[in-house]
């Protein structure tokens, strides 16, 4: 992104003065210019005022909003406001409103309510960004263009199924092919005319959650709906790059969420950018890696924290308050992992509605003398401090971890071994061992290029896309290491199972085969036992979730099975192949031993450990133009102690030389340049 214009962190967030009386308006900008900010997202759900009725526009008000930012040294996050249609649209034209899951047609109401493929939806929402674009293209405020609001949400209408039949078609030329993929011989599904599939709702195939009584389908909508929101950006993208072809489009995404395939959406987005709300409770390497797949989205470039609470959120169950140095260090861990900006949602708290309980920078009372104000304001002065330095800088890393939507999809719709299989978690449980070591890690698509890396991750690779065996196995035999678990390699792209024995395709690169597959239930566990010691790995670990039970077919046997009738048998392997190696996981282990296990293979690939890695503490560090700055971030409530080598280089928040052992106190944060 061309972040000439602001040589400096974009520090501000999420503003509706549309939503107050204009009296208000200078008290915000004062306090805006007070907390040291420098950019507004605006316009975001103004289409009812922008948009009265069919025939008419109006931009009066956002005119004079985007003349005061200006006037203030505030730049504009430009939405576009097409993240919820207006009321006189849903009446006039229904097609608008979705189905639900249920079936049943939605009335005008909530936010994320157009359908996808709605005809007049596609076709005014693409006008209206086109207007605003035209209307702005020239205004000196604005820096970035912000397409709706976190797309998201599915739609069963006829439209929607009309469409998807369009898709199909694309997709499989003929039905003789689709019945073939689908297996639809199954339960006598055999399709004889295109106008006889409809989409797998309640109404038809899927049940209510993830369950599926036909993977084939479900996957395909899945792909679909998540195409058919895409073209929706992409209508608007395209308008909006016909008036300013050099200012950066994006749209907010939402980290992990699970119905929108973000890797193939941010091949349309000139910088990504993500809302990031954890709970109190959501562990924080948790949110440290999924900063990481947001910066894997666009190949490891920086990208923009676009929301987060500067204190609670309202839509949580129990929404506690960020405790004080919270919202700080959690502002610098989203940089650590590769952020360009800190944003909020929002500037000024709402007075009515269901977001009035949500935090912002100016709360109810309306002045600068509150808590939240005053540490937001401390950010906004160590931000212009900070400069350009970190501008653009890079998390250099050797492990990699593969991740994937349409994998994700596939497991949680496969009805059957576990419902307590969730990708997301196994990601996370190998993410976290890395964390806990201190260890950088790249998160990379399915598609993405692996030889930059020395050890790739791929946890519960069920699904095995086409070229994707030829590309690990020369990573392999390159030299790189590779792992896998249970429930890998048992199903192409469409869910068809890849006959003659699990894990399928992968089965010679692994050396092993699994012959059945056991589901534990909660609080059941197996045990991992090691036969000799590897690095400081040595005993016994518990395992848990699914138990693969597999034969070697020429790998070496780390450990095997502690209990139950495949006590004995292989549960941890490694086959050497070509330069490389392989190695499989059966079974899901406890934290102990995937600490263990990855800090023996990162060990033996030589890979360092950062600095200042303990309990509570994360480190991560980003490069730029051969600087190396490193992160340290004390998630603990008390101080501690992190040593560092002698003259080790400077603290960039406090100036201070830092040498040797050194106080971090509760909450803080150091970001320290290397001499
Ligand atoms: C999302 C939305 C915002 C706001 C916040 C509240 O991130 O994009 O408009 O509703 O949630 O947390
Ligand atoms: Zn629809």
């Amino acid at each position: 992104m061309n972040t000439s214009k602001l040589p400096k962190m974009l520090y501000g967030g999420d503003y509706n003065p549309e939503q107050w009386d204009r009296s208000v308006w200078p008290e915000d900008m004062r306090m805006l210019r007070l907390a040291g900010m420098d950019i507004a997202t605006v316009n975001v759900f103004s289409w009812a005022m922008l948009q009265p009725d069919e025939t008419t526009y109006n931009f009066e008000t956002l005119d004079d909003i985007m003349d005061m930012l200006h006037k203030n040294g505030i730049f504009a996050c430009l939405a576009t406001a097409t993240g919820a249609h207006p009321a006189w649209m849903a009446r006039k034209y229904p097609d608008v409103l979705r189905t639900d899951f249920d079936g049943r047609k939605r009335k005008f109401g909530g936010r994320h309510n157009s359908c996808p493929n709605s005809p007049n939806y596609r076709n005014y929402s693409t006008l209206l960004a086109s207007k605003i674009a035209e209307r702005y293209k020239d205004h000196p405020a604005l820096l970035l263009w912000h397409v709706s609001n976190e797309y998201g949400g599915d739609c069963y209408c006829d439209n929607c199924a009309a469409a998807f039949r369009v898709w199909l078609r694309r997709k499989y030329g003929t039905l003789d092919k689709l019945n073939e993929q689908w297996n639809t011989r199954f339960w006598g599904h055999t399709f004889y005319d295109w106008e006889e599939i409809v989409p797998p709702n309640a109404l038809s195939e899927q049940w209510t959650g993830d369950r599926t009584n036909f993977q084939g389908i479900s996957l395909d909508y899945a792909r679909f709906n998540s195409d058919g929101m895409l073209d929706c950006y992409k209508l608007e993208y395209e308008a909006i790059k016909r008036h300013t072809p050099d200012i950066p489009v994006t749209t907010n995404l939402m980290g992990t969420y699970k119905t929108l395939d973000y890797f193939k959406w941010a091949k349309h987005m000139d910088i990504v950018s993500w809302d990031n709300y954890p709970a109190a409770d959501t562990p924080v390497s948790y949110t440290a890696m999924t900063h990481d797949l947001m910066r894997a989205l666009k190949g490891g470039a920086p990208f923009l924290l676009m929301e987060q609470t500067p204190s609670q959120q309202n839509w949580q169950a129990y929404n506690s308050l960020k405790r004080p140095g919270v919202m700080r260090l959690w502002s610098y861990q989203a940089v650590a992992h590769g952020a360009d900006s800190i944003m909020f949602f929002q500037l000024r708290r709402s007075v009515g509605a269901c977001e009035k309980y949500h935090g912002a920078l100016i709360e109810h009372v309306g002045h600068e003398h509150t808590r939240v104000f005053r540490e937001c304001a401390e950010l906004g002065g160590e931000l212009q401090k900070l400069g350009d330095k970190l501008l653009g800088s890079r998390l250099p890393s050797k492990v990699a971890i593969m991740y994937d939507w349409e994998n994700r999809w596939a497991i949680e719709y496969s009805s059957g071994p576990s419902i307590a299989l969730k990708y997301v978690d196994e990601i996370h449980k190998y993410y976290d061992a890395l964390y806990q070591l201190g260890i950088q890690v790249d998160i990379v698509a399915f598609d993405d290029d692996l030889s930059p890396y020395d050890i790739v991750l791929a946890p519960v690779m069920y699904m095995v896309k086409p070229g994707m065996t030829e590309r690990i196995e020369a990573f392999v035999k390159k030299g790189g290491t590779f792992l896998t678990t249970f429930f890998s390699g048992i199903v192409n792209e469409n869910d068809i199972v890849t006959l003659g024995g699990y894990p399928g395709e992968l089965r010679s690169l692994l050396g092993i085969w699994a012959e059945e597959i056991d589901a534990l239930f909660p609080g059941d566990s197996n045990r991992i036992v090691m036969k000799d010691s590897l690095g400081a790995l040595k005993g016994e670990f518990k395992c848990s979730l699914l138990c693969d039970i597999i034969h070697s077919e020429g790998a070496d046997v780390i450990a095997e099975y502690g209990d139950d009738f495949y006590a004995g048998s292989p549960v941890v392997t490694r086959n050497r192949f070509g330069a490389g190696e392989a190695w499989y996981v059966a079974s899901s282990p406890d934290a102990e031993f995937l600490q263990g296990l990855l800090s023996a293979l990162c060990a033996e690939r030589g890979i360092q450990l950062l600095p200042g890695k303990q309990p509570g503490v994360e480190v991560t560090c980003r490069v730029k133009d051969g600087r190396s700055y490193l992160f340290v971030m004390n998630h603990n409530a008390n101080a501690v102690t992190v040593t560092f080598g002698e003259d080790y280089g400077t603290d960039l928040l406090t100036d201070r030389a830092v040498s040797g052992d050194t106080q971090v106190e509760g909450r803080g944060v150091m970001i320290v340049e290397a001499s």
